[in-house]
Protein backbone atom coordinates (compact mmCIF):
# COMPACT_ATOMS: atom_id res chain seq x y z
CA UNK A 1 0.00 0.00 0.00
CA UNK A 2 1.22 3.12 -0.98
CA UNK A 3 1.72 6.57 1.70
CA UNK A 4 -0.37 9.86 0.84
CA UNK A 5 1.37 13.15 1.81
CA UNK A 6 0.36 16.30 1.33
CA UNK A 7 4.43 16.83 0.92
CA UNK A 8 7.22 14.60 0.30
CA UNK A 9 10.52 16.26 1.11
CA UNK A 10 13.56 14.57 -0.78
CA UNK A 11 16.72 14.66 1.11
CA UNK A 12 17.20 15.59 4.93
CA UNK A 13 19.79 18.01 4.63
CA UNK A 14 19.49 21.57 5.70
CA UNK A 15 17.38 22.49 2.96
CA UNK A 16 14.97 19.23 3.44
CA UNK A 17 14.58 18.51 6.78
CA UNK A 18 14.26 22.06 7.01
CA UNK A 19 11.75 22.06 4.93
CA UNK A 20 9.59 19.15 6.22
CA UNK A 21 9.53 20.72 9.68
CA UNK A 22 8.51 23.96 8.46
CA UNK A 23 5.69 22.26 6.21
CA UNK A 24 4.40 20.32 9.11
CA UNK A 25 4.19 23.33 11.32
CA UNK A 26 1.95 24.40 8.57
CA UNK A 27 -0.61 21.67 9.29
CA UNK A 28 0.54 19.41 5.82
CA UNK A 29 1.33 15.08 6.42
CA UNK A 30 4.76 15.43 5.42
CA UNK A 31 7.57 12.48 4.68
CA UNK A 32 11.11 12.91 4.29
CA UNK A 33 13.14 10.81 2.66
CA UNK A 34 17.14 10.17 3.36
CA UNK A 35 19.37 7.71 2.07
CA UNK A 36 22.63 9.07 4.32
CA UNK A 37 23.82 6.02 6.30
CA UNK A 38 25.77 6.10 9.34
CA UNK A 39 28.71 3.68 10.08
CA UNK A 40 26.24 1.17 11.63
CA UNK A 41 23.91 1.56 8.64
CA UNK A 42 21.18 3.42 10.42
CA UNK A 43 19.85 6.69 9.07
CA UNK A 44 21.93 10.13 9.45
CA UNK A 45 20.12 12.79 8.54
CA UNK A 46 21.04 16.00 8.43
CA UNK A 47 23.09 15.96 5.04
CA UNK A 48 26.60 16.87 3.65
CA UNK A 49 26.53 19.50 6.45
CA UNK A 50 26.25 17.42 9.49
CA UNK A 51 27.53 14.32 8.14
CA UNK A 52 30.80 15.41 6.26
CA UNK A 53 30.46 19.45 5.85
CA UNK A 54 29.29 22.46 8.61
CA UNK A 55 29.52 20.19 11.57
CA UNK A 56 32.30 17.87 11.45
CA UNK A 57 34.88 20.86 10.25
CA UNK A 58 33.58 23.43 12.48
CA UNK A 59 34.18 20.61 15.55
CA UNK A 60 37.58 19.94 14.20
CA UNK A 61 38.36 23.77 13.51
CA UNK A 62 37.92 24.21 17.37
CA UNK A 63 39.56 20.96 18.11
CA UNK A 64 42.76 22.11 16.71
CA UNK A 65 42.80 25.67 17.45
CA UNK A 66 42.97 24.60 20.94
CA UNK A 67 45.98 22.36 20.04
CA UNK A 68 47.06 25.31 18.67
CA UNK A 69 46.49 27.60 21.34
CA UNK A 70 47.90 24.97 24.11
CA UNK A 71 51.22 24.98 21.94
CA UNK A 72 51.86 28.52 20.61
CA UNK A 73 49.43 31.09 22.90
CA UNK A 74 49.18 29.69 26.29
CA UNK A 75 52.55 30.76 27.39
CA UNK A 76 51.37 34.55 26.94
CA UNK A 77 49.23 33.96 29.24
CA UNK A 78 51.79 33.16 31.55
CA UNK A 79 50.48 29.30 31.39
CA UNK A 80 52.96 26.56 30.50
CA UNK A 81 52.08 22.98 29.46
CA UNK A 82 54.55 20.58 29.16
CA UNK A 83 54.28 17.34 26.72
CA UNK A 84 51.33 18.83 25.32
CA UNK A 85 50.43 15.91 23.05
CA UNK A 86 47.62 14.14 20.06
CA UNK A 87 45.32 11.92 20.05
CA UNK A 88 43.72 11.62 16.88
CA UNK A 89 41.48 9.04 17.43
CA UNK A 90 39.94 10.61 20.01
CA UNK A 91 39.39 14.01 18.66
CA UNK A 92 37.76 12.15 15.40
CA UNK A 93 35.51 10.62 17.68
CA UNK A 94 34.63 13.25 19.45
CA UNK A 95 33.92 15.15 15.94
CA UNK A 96 31.34 11.98 15.33
CA UNK A 97 29.93 11.99 18.38
CA UNK A 98 29.22 15.85 17.89
CA UNK A 99 27.66 14.58 14.12
CA UNK A 100 25.61 11.81 16.13
CA UNK A 101 23.48 14.15 18.64
CA UNK A 102 22.68 16.54 15.61
CA UNK A 103 21.98 13.50 13.45
CA UNK A 104 19.68 12.34 16.79
CA UNK A 105 18.40 15.73 17.36
CA UNK A 106 16.94 15.89 13.36
CA UNK A 107 15.46 12.73 14.40
CA UNK A 108 13.84 14.05 17.33
CA UNK A 109 12.28 16.73 15.61
CA UNK A 110 10.87 14.70 12.90
CA UNK A 111 8.95 12.91 15.96
CA UNK A 112 8.34 16.06 17.61
CA UNK A 113 6.53 17.63 14.27
CA UNK A 114 4.95 14.44 13.16
CA UNK A 115 7.30 14.31 9.90
CA UNK A 116 7.35 10.43 8.90
CA UNK A 117 10.98 10.04 8.28
CA UNK A 118 11.87 6.91 4.95
CA UNK A 119 15.28 5.94 5.34
CA UNK A 120 16.34 4.90 1.66
CA UNK A 121 16.97 6.00 -1.91
CA UNK A 122 13.95 7.95 -3.17
CA UNK A 123 13.57 7.99 -7.30
CA UNK A 124 10.46 9.21 -8.70
CA UNK A 125 8.44 6.18 -10.72
CA UNK A 126 5.47 8.22 -11.99
CA UNK A 127 3.35 11.30 -11.99
CA UNK A 128 -0.26 10.50 -11.55
CA UNK A 129 -3.81 11.99 -10.63
CA UNK A 130 -1.85 15.52 -10.40
CA UNK A 131 0.68 14.10 -7.57
CA UNK A 132 4.10 12.07 -7.80
CA UNK A 133 4.21 8.37 -6.98
CA UNK A 134 8.46 8.25 -5.24
CA UNK A 135 9.56 4.39 -4.35
CA UNK A 136 11.90 4.32 -1.41
CA UNK A 137 14.93 1.93 -1.98
CA UNK A 138 16.03 1.36 1.94
CA UNK A 139 15.90 -1.77 3.57
CA UNK A 140 12.92 -2.35 2.29
CA UNK A 141 10.81 -1.13 -1.06
CA UNK A 142 8.34 1.70 -0.12
CA UNK A 143 6.44 3.67 -2.28
CA UNK A 144 5.08 7.45 -0.96
CA UNK A 145 2.58 9.71 -2.73
CA UNK A 146 2.95 13.16 -2.68
CA UNK A 147 0.90 16.06 -4.18
CA UNK A 148 3.87 18.07 -3.78
CA UNK A 149 7.44 16.68 -3.83
CA UNK A 150 10.61 19.55 -2.33
CA UNK A 151 14.26 17.98 -3.90
CA UNK A 152 16.49 18.87 -1.57
CA UNK A 153 19.15 16.02 -2.88
CA UNK A 154 22.37 18.47 -1.99
CA UNK A 155 25.79 18.31 -3.84
CA UNK A 156 28.75 16.19 -3.92
CA UNK A 157 32.50 17.20 -4.30
CA UNK A 158 33.94 17.57 -7.55
CA UNK A 159 36.53 15.50 -8.37
CA UNK A 160 39.33 16.24 -10.89
CA UNK A 161 38.95 14.85 -14.35
CA UNK A 162 40.82 11.25 -14.25
CA UNK A 163 41.22 11.29 -10.67
CA UNK A 164 38.25 10.38 -8.77
CA UNK A 165 38.39 10.22 -5.28
CA UNK A 166 39.77 7.01 -2.95
CA UNK A 167 39.44 8.49 0.04
CA UNK A 168 42.86 7.02 1.20
CA UNK A 169 45.38 8.78 -0.72
CA UNK A 170 43.10 11.45 -2.63
CA UNK A 171 40.49 12.76 -0.29
CA UNK A 172 37.49 15.21 -0.81
CA UNK A 173 35.67 16.60 2.23
CA UNK A 174 34.49 13.03 3.84
CA UNK A 175 38.55 11.21 4.18
CA UNK A 176 39.98 15.45 4.83
CA UNK A 177 37.61 15.00 7.91
CA UNK A 178 38.65 11.47 9.35
CA UNK A 179 41.85 10.97 8.80
CA UNK A 180 43.76 8.46 11.44
CA UNK A 181 46.72 10.24 11.71
CA UNK A 182 47.96 13.98 11.02
CA UNK A 183 50.24 13.68 7.49
CA UNK A 184 53.41 14.79 7.51
CA UNK A 185 53.28 16.67 4.10
CA UNK A 186 49.67 17.63 3.31
CA UNK A 187 48.52 19.16 -0.71
CA UNK A 188 45.20 20.74 -1.28
CA UNK A 189 44.15 21.74 -4.86
CA UNK A 190 41.92 24.84 -4.76
CA UNK A 191 42.08 27.29 -1.94
CA UNK A 192 38.41 28.21 -1.76
CA UNK A 193 36.41 27.88 1.55
CA UNK A 194 36.95 23.90 2.26
CA UNK A 195 40.83 24.08 1.32
CA UNK A 196 40.99 27.11 3.71
CA UNK A 197 39.92 25.56 6.33
CA UNK A 198 40.40 21.70 6.29
CA UNK A 199 44.04 23.08 4.99
CA UNK A 200 44.48 25.52 8.36
CA UNK A 201 42.81 22.35 10.85
CA UNK A 202 45.55 19.65 9.51
CA UNK A 203 48.15 22.43 9.68
CA UNK A 204 47.55 23.79 13.34
CA UNK A 205 48.28 19.89 14.07
CA UNK A 206 51.34 19.40 12.50
CA UNK A 207 51.19 19.32 8.69
CA UNK A 208 53.03 20.65 6.56
CA UNK A 209 50.36 22.19 4.16
CA UNK A 210 50.64 23.42 0.62
CA UNK A 211 47.85 24.38 -1.36
CA UNK A 212 47.78 24.98 -5.07
CA UNK A 213 45.10 27.16 -6.61
CA UNK A 214 44.22 27.50 -10.54
CA UNK A 215 43.36 31.03 -9.76
CA UNK A 216 46.03 34.09 -10.13
CA UNK A 217 44.10 36.10 -7.21
CA UNK A 218 43.14 34.68 -3.77
CA UNK A 219 39.58 34.62 -2.40
CA UNK A 220 38.04 36.25 -5.67
CA UNK A 221 34.78 36.77 -4.25
CA UNK A 222 36.21 38.40 -1.09
CA UNK A 223 36.74 42.23 -0.60
CA UNK A 224 40.69 42.65 -1.91
CA UNK A 225 41.67 44.69 1.35
CA UNK A 226 40.73 41.99 3.38
CA UNK A 227 41.56 39.04 1.16
CA UNK A 228 44.94 40.37 1.35
CA UNK A 229 44.92 40.87 5.31
CA UNK A 230 43.40 37.45 6.05
CA UNK A 231 46.44 35.81 3.31
CA UNK A 232 48.98 37.90 5.64
CA UNK A 233 47.42 36.31 8.48
CA UNK A 234 47.91 32.68 6.59
CA UNK A 235 51.58 33.49 5.39
CA UNK A 236 52.68 34.19 8.78
CA UNK A 237 51.06 30.23 9.87
CA UNK A 238 52.98 29.22 7.14
CA UNK A 239 49.89 27.76 5.33
CA UNK A 240 51.38 27.76 1.69
CA UNK A 241 49.50 28.97 -0.81
CA UNK A 242 50.64 28.82 -4.26
CA UNK A 243 48.27 30.70 -6.49
CA UNK A 244 47.92 30.59 -10.66
CA UNK A 245 49.30 27.05 -10.64
CA UNK A 246 48.24 24.72 -13.62
CA UNK A 247 48.02 21.52 -11.93
CA UNK A 248 49.06 18.12 -14.11
CA UNK A 249 49.58 14.87 -14.06
CA UNK A 250 48.98 13.32 -10.67
CA UNK A 251 49.99 9.66 -9.70
CA UNK A 252 49.16 7.81 -6.36
CA UNK A 253 50.93 5.29 -4.60
CA UNK A 254 50.80 3.32 -1.11
CA UNK A 255 53.75 5.43 -0.12
CA UNK A 256 51.78 9.05 -1.00
CA UNK A 257 50.66 11.27 -3.80
CA UNK A 258 53.32 13.13 -6.29
CA UNK A 259 50.97 16.25 -7.94
CA UNK A 260 52.84 17.95 -11.06
CA UNK A 261 52.21 21.79 -12.10
CA UNK A 262 53.02 24.69 -13.75
CA UNK A 263 53.43 27.46 -11.07
CA UNK A 264 52.80 31.11 -12.22
CA UNK A 265 55.97 31.31 -13.47
CA UNK A 266 55.45 29.05 -15.74
CA UNK A 267 58.16 26.57 -14.25
CA UNK A 268 57.22 22.74 -14.31
CA UNK A 269 57.72 21.45 -10.84
CA UNK A 270 55.96 18.85 -8.82
CA UNK A 271 55.46 18.24 -5.04
CA UNK A 272 55.16 15.07 -2.86
CA UNK A 273 52.88 14.51 -0.08
CA UNK A 274 51.16 11.94 2.10
CA UNK A 275 47.61 12.93 1.20
CA UNK A 276 46.02 14.88 -1.58
CA UNK A 277 42.79 16.79 -0.59
CA UNK A 278 41.08 17.95 -3.67
CA UNK A 279 38.82 21.08 -2.58
CA UNK A 280 37.70 22.15 -6.24
CA UNK A 281 33.92 23.45 -5.59
CA UNK A 282 30.67 21.04 -5.81
CA UNK A 283 28.11 19.58 -7.92
CA UNK A 284 24.38 19.63 -8.00
CA UNK A 285 23.67 15.84 -7.04
CA UNK A 286 20.38 14.56 -8.95
CA UNK A 287 21.76 10.71 -9.26
CA UNK A 288 19.01 8.33 -8.41
CA UNK A 289 16.09 10.07 -8.53
CA UNK A 290 15.09 9.16 -11.91
CA UNK A 291 14.22 12.97 -12.76
CA UNK A 292 14.56 12.05 -16.67
CA UNK A 293 11.27 9.98 -16.40
CA UNK A 294 9.41 13.11 -15.61
CA UNK A 295 11.22 15.40 -17.92
CA UNK A 296 12.53 17.24 -15.06
CA UNK A 297 14.70 20.07 -16.53
CA UNK A 298 18.68 20.16 -15.08
CA UNK A 299 20.59 23.62 -16.41
CA UNK A 300 23.60 23.35 -18.06
CA UNK A 301 25.73 22.81 -14.76
CA UNK A 302 23.32 19.77 -13.62
CA UNK A 303 21.38 21.60 -11.00
CA UNK A 304 17.50 21.14 -11.14
CA UNK A 305 16.28 24.46 -12.95
CA UNK A 306 14.12 26.42 -10.65
CA UNK A 307 12.81 29.85 -11.18
CA UNK A 308 12.86 32.33 -8.23
CA UNK A 309 10.58 31.08 -6.14
CA UNK A 310 12.18 27.49 -6.51
CA UNK A 311 9.71 26.24 -8.70
CA UNK A 312 10.69 23.39 -11.33
CA UNK A 313 9.38 22.70 -14.72
CA UNK A 314 7.09 20.21 -13.20
CA UNK A 315 3.95 21.28 -11.23
CA UNK A 316 4.63 20.58 -7.81
CA UNK A 317 8.03 20.26 -7.86
CA UNK A 318 10.27 22.12 -6.04
CA UNK A 319 13.38 22.05 -5.73
CA UNK A 320 15.91 24.39 -3.02
CA UNK A 321 19.66 24.35 -1.24
CA UNK A 322 22.74 23.15 -3.19
CA UNK A 323 20.94 21.42 -5.75
CA UNK A 324 19.65 24.83 -7.27
CA UNK A 325 21.38 27.60 -8.66
CA UNK A 326 22.90 30.04 -6.29
CA UNK A 327 25.21 29.96 -3.24
CA UNK A 328 25.95 26.66 -1.53
CA UNK A 329 25.36 27.39 2.35
CA UNK A 330 23.35 25.92 4.40
CA UNK A 331 21.88 28.69 6.01
CA UNK A 332 20.80 29.26 2.10
CA UNK A 333 19.48 25.84 1.73
CA UNK A 334 16.97 26.68 4.96
CA UNK A 335 15.80 29.65 4.14
CA UNK A 336 14.95 28.00 0.45
CA UNK A 337 13.36 25.14 2.72
CA UNK A 338 11.77 27.36 4.73
CA UNK A 339 10.32 29.54 2.05
CA UNK A 340 8.86 26.49 -0.15
CA UNK A 341 6.91 25.30 2.50
CA UNK A 342 4.94 28.43 3.18
CA UNK A 343 4.60 28.92 -0.89
CA UNK A 344 2.69 25.48 -1.16
CA UNK A 345 0.98 27.16 2.11
CA UNK A 346 -0.47 29.96 -0.04
CA UNK A 347 1.72 31.98 1.59
CA UNK A 348 4.52 34.48 0.40
CA UNK A 349 8.04 32.99 1.40
CA UNK A 350 10.50 35.30 1.09
CA UNK A 351 14.44 34.23 0.99
CA UNK A 352 16.85 37.74 0.34
CA UNK A 353 19.56 37.03 -1.27
CA UNK A 354 21.26 40.07 -0.88
CA UNK A 355 21.78 39.71 2.86
CA UNK A 356 22.75 36.13 2.70
CA UNK A 357 26.07 36.00 4.83
CA UNK A 358 29.38 34.54 4.08
CA UNK A 359 31.83 32.76 6.35
CA UNK A 360 35.06 31.50 6.63
CA UNK A 361 35.88 29.51 9.75
CA UNK A 362 39.34 29.98 9.79
CA UNK A 363 41.90 31.73 12.17
CA UNK A 364 41.73 34.35 11.67
CA UNK A 365 37.81 33.56 10.39
CA UNK A 366 36.74 35.72 7.44
CA UNK A 367 32.88 37.42 6.72
CA UNK A 368 30.89 39.37 4.76
CA UNK A 369 27.70 40.27 3.40
CA UNK A 370 26.61 42.42 0.79
CA UNK A 371 28.83 43.49 -2.09
CA UNK A 372 32.62 43.95 -2.26
CA UNK A 373 34.50 46.98 -2.52
CA UNK A 374 35.96 46.25 -5.98
CA UNK A 375 31.36 44.83 -7.05
CA UNK A 376 30.80 48.38 -6.21
CA UNK A 377 33.20 49.75 -8.61
CA UNK A 378 32.07 47.23 -10.94
CA UNK A 379 29.01 48.08 -10.70
CA UNK A 380 29.42 51.84 -11.02
CA UNK A 381 27.95 52.98 -7.30
CA UNK A 382 29.49 56.13 -5.34
CA UNK A 383 30.42 54.90 -2.10
CA UNK A 384 32.12 55.62 1.29
CA UNK A 385 34.32 52.93 2.83
CA UNK A 386 35.30 53.05 6.62
CA UNK A 387 37.51 50.68 8.17
CA UNK A 388 38.29 49.70 11.85
CA UNK A 389 41.40 47.31 13.15
CA UNK A 390 40.79 45.22 15.76
CA UNK A 391 44.48 46.39 17.20
CA UNK A 392 42.75 49.20 18.79
CA UNK A 393 39.51 47.19 20.19
CA UNK A 394 40.08 46.30 23.76
CA UNK A 395 38.64 43.54 24.28
CA UNK A 396 40.38 42.43 21.20
CA UNK A 397 43.82 43.17 22.68
CA UNK A 398 42.26 41.40 26.16
CA UNK A 399 41.57 37.82 23.70
CA UNK A 400 45.38 38.25 22.13
CA UNK A 401 43.94 38.15 18.52
CA UNK A 402 44.13 41.68 17.01
CA UNK A 403 44.30 40.72 13.72
CA UNK A 404 42.28 41.74 11.31
CA UNK A 405 39.56 44.71 10.69
CA UNK A 406 35.77 45.43 10.27
CA UNK A 407 35.17 47.49 6.71
CA UNK A 408 32.23 49.22 6.10
CA UNK A 409 30.37 50.38 2.39
CA UNK A 410 27.99 52.69 2.28
CA UNK A 411 26.22 54.54 -0.15
CA UNK A 412 27.88 58.12 -0.83
CA UNK A 413 24.24 59.75 -1.07
CA UNK A 414 22.16 58.55 1.63
CA UNK A 415 24.56 56.23 3.83
CA UNK A 416 23.16 52.93 3.06
CA UNK A 417 25.01 50.24 3.70
CA UNK A 418 25.90 48.27 1.08
CA UNK A 419 28.74 45.82 2.52
CA UNK A 420 30.06 44.88 5.27
CA UNK A 421 33.23 42.67 5.37
CA UNK A 422 35.07 41.42 8.54
CA UNK A 423 38.91 39.78 8.64
CA UNK A 424 39.46 38.75 12.30
CA UNK A 425 38.03 37.13 15.51
CA UNK A 426 35.01 36.13 16.03
CA UNK A 427 33.86 37.44 12.65
CA UNK A 428 31.23 35.05 12.22
CA UNK A 429 28.87 35.78 14.96
CA UNK A 430 29.89 39.77 14.43
CA UNK A 431 28.42 39.99 11.12
CA UNK A 432 25.15 39.16 12.02
CA UNK A 433 24.74 42.60 13.17
CA UNK A 434 24.87 43.68 9.76
CA UNK A 435 22.76 41.34 8.33
CA UNK A 436 20.42 42.62 10.45
CA UNK A 437 21.21 46.23 9.68
CA UNK A 438 21.16 45.58 5.84
CA UNK A 439 17.78 43.41 6.17
CA UNK A 440 16.44 46.48 7.62
CA UNK A 441 18.42 49.34 5.29
CA UNK A 442 20.23 50.59 7.56
CA UNK A 443 22.36 53.72 7.46
CA UNK A 444 26.21 53.29 8.69
CA UNK A 445 25.32 56.46 11.02
CA UNK A 446 22.57 54.27 12.28
CA UNK A 447 25.41 51.51 13.37
CA UNK A 448 26.81 54.06 14.74
CA UNK A 449 24.61 56.07 17.13
CA UNK A 450 23.60 52.49 18.76
CA UNK A 451 24.95 51.59 22.14
CA UNK A 452 27.78 48.54 21.74
CA UNK A 453 28.75 46.90 25.22
CA UNK A 454 32.48 47.53 26.20
CA UNK A 455 34.50 46.01 25.98
CA UNK A 456 33.62 43.92 23.32
CA UNK A 457 34.43 43.10 19.33
CA UNK A 458 31.62 44.49 18.40
CA UNK A 459 32.80 47.79 19.33
CA UNK A 460 34.66 47.38 16.23
CA UNK A 461 31.82 47.26 13.73
CA UNK A 462 30.28 50.55 15.63
CA UNK A 463 33.67 52.37 14.88
CA UNK A 464 33.79 51.30 11.33
CA UNK A 465 30.61 52.37 11.05
CA UNK A 466 32.06 55.62 12.31
CA UNK A 467 34.92 55.47 10.21
CA UNK A 468 32.50 55.49 7.39
CA UNK A 469 32.17 59.38 8.62
CA UNK A 470 35.89 60.16 9.71
CA UNK A 471 34.91 60.21 13.17
CA UNK A 472 36.46 56.99 14.67
CA UNK A 473 37.17 57.51 18.27
CA UNK A 474 39.67 54.48 19.10
CA UNK A 475 41.97 55.13 16.18
P1 LIG B 1 22.81 18.28 1.55
O1 LIG B 1 23.21 18.76 2.88
O2 LIG B 1 23.86 17.80 0.63
O3 LIG B 1 21.76 17.12 1.80
C1 LIG B 1 21.22 16.35 0.77
C2 LIG B 1 20.69 15.06 1.35
O4 LIG B 1 19.93 14.40 0.35
C3 LIG B 1 21.78 14.07 1.76
O5 LIG B 1 21.52 13.56 3.04
C4 LIG B 1 21.70 12.96 0.72
O6 LIG B 1 22.04 11.68 1.25
C5 LIG B 1 20.21 13.01 0.38
N1 LIG B 1 19.89 12.46 -0.93
C6 LIG B 1 20.42 12.77 -2.14
N2 LIG B 1 19.80 12.10 -3.14
C7 LIG B 1 18.85 11.33 -2.53
C8 LIG B 1 17.88 10.41 -3.00
N3 LIG B 1 17.73 10.16 -4.32
N4 LIG B 1 17.09 9.80 -2.10
C9 LIG B 1 17.21 10.03 -0.77
N5 LIG B 1 18.11 10.91 -0.27
C10 LIG B 1 18.91 11.54 -1.13
N6 LIG B 1 27.79 25.65 4.54
C11 LIG B 1 27.62 26.61 5.45
O7 LIG B 1 26.67 27.39 5.35
N7 LIG B 1 28.48 26.76 6.50
C12 LIG B 1 29.56 25.95 6.66
O8 LIG B 1 30.32 26.11 7.62
C13 LIG B 1 29.76 24.92 5.71
N8 LIG B 1 30.81 24.09 5.84
C14 LIG B 1 30.98 23.10 4.92
C15 LIG B 1 32.09 22.28 5.04
C16 LIG B 1 32.32 21.27 4.12
C17 LIG B 1 33.52 20.38 4.27
C18 LIG B 1 31.38 21.07 3.07
C19 LIG B 1 31.57 19.95 2.08
C20 LIG B 1 30.28 21.89 2.93
C21 LIG B 1 30.07 22.92 3.84
N9 LIG B 1 29.00 23.80 3.73
C22 LIG B 1 28.84 24.80 4.65
C23 LIG B 1 28.02 23.67 2.65
C24 LIG B 1 26.75 22.95 3.16
O9 LIG B 1 27.12 21.68 3.68
C25 LIG B 1 25.75 22.78 2.05
O10 LIG B 1 25.48 24.03 1.45
C26 LIG B 1 24.44 22.21 2.59
O11 LIG B 1 24.66 20.96 3.19
C27 LIG B 1 23.41 22.07 1.48
O12 LIG B 1 22.24 21.56 2.02
P2 LIG B 1 21.21 20.71 1.14
O13 LIG B 1 20.08 20.39 2.05
O14 LIG B 1 20.94 21.41 -0.12
O15 LIG B 1 21.98 19.37 0.74
P1 LIG C 1 35.14 26.79 -3.67
O1 LIG C 1 34.36 27.13 -4.87
O2 LIG C 1 34.99 27.58 -2.44
O3 LIG C 1 36.70 26.81 -4.03
C1 LIG C 1 37.24 26.04 -5.04
C2 LIG C 1 38.59 26.62 -5.43
O4 LIG C 1 39.26 25.70 -6.26
C3 LIG C 1 38.50 27.94 -6.19
O5 LIG C 1 39.36 28.88 -5.63
C4 LIG C 1 38.88 27.55 -7.61
O6 LIG C 1 39.51 28.60 -8.31
C5 LIG C 1 39.84 26.40 -7.35
N1 LIG C 1 39.97 25.46 -8.46
C6 LIG C 1 38.97 24.94 -9.22
N2 LIG C 1 39.49 24.06 -10.11
C7 LIG C 1 40.82 24.02 -9.89
C8 LIG C 1 41.90 23.30 -10.49
N3 LIG C 1 41.69 22.42 -11.48
N4 LIG C 1 43.15 23.52 -10.02
C9 LIG C 1 43.38 24.40 -9.02
N5 LIG C 1 42.41 25.11 -8.42
C10 LIG C 1 41.14 24.92 -8.85
O7 LIG C 1 34.83 25.23 -3.41
P2 LIG C 1 35.16 24.29 -2.18
O8 LIG C 1 36.22 24.88 -1.31
O9 LIG C 1 35.34 22.95 -2.76
O10 LIG C 1 33.81 24.31 -1.37
C11 LIG C 1 32.58 24.01 -2.03
C12 LIG C 1 31.47 24.82 -1.47
O11 LIG C 1 31.10 24.33 -0.19
C13 LIG C 1 31.82 26.28 -1.23
O12 LIG C 1 31.67 27.05 -2.39
C14 LIG C 1 30.83 26.67 -0.20
O13 LIG C 1 29.65 27.04 -0.84
C15 LIG C 1 30.63 25.39 0.59
N6 LIG C 1 31.38 25.48 1.85
C16 LIG C 1 31.07 26.48 2.72
C17 LIG C 1 31.76 26.62 3.90
C18 LIG C 1 31.43 27.74 4.80
O14 LIG C 1 30.40 28.35 4.61
N7 LIG C 1 32.26 28.05 5.79
C19 LIG C 1 32.85 25.71 4.26
C20 LIG C 1 33.14 24.74 3.24
C21 LIG C 1 32.40 24.64 2.10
Amino acid sequence: MSKQFDVVVIGAGPGGYIAAIRAAQLGFQVACVDEWKNAQGGPAPGGTCTNVGCIPSKALLQSSEHFDHANHHFSEHGIELKGVSLDVAKMIARKDSVVKQNNDGILYLFKKNKVSFFHGRASFSRAHEGAYEILVNGAQQETVIGKNVIVATGSTARALPGVPFDETQILSNDGALSLGSVPRKLVLIGSGVIGLEMGSVWRRLGSEVTILEGLPTFLGAVDTQIAKEAKKAFDKQGLKIELGVKVGDIQSSKKGVKVAYVNAKGEALSIEADKLIVSIGRVPNTQGLNAQVLGLKLDERGAIEVDAQCRSNLPGVWAVGDVVRGPMLAHKAEEEGVAVAERIAGQHGHVNFNTVPWVIYTSPEIAWVGRTEQQLKADGVAYKAGTFPFLANGRARALGDTTGMVKFLADATTDEILGVHIVGPMASELISEAVVAMEFRASSEDIARICHAHPSLSEATKEAALAVDKRTLNF
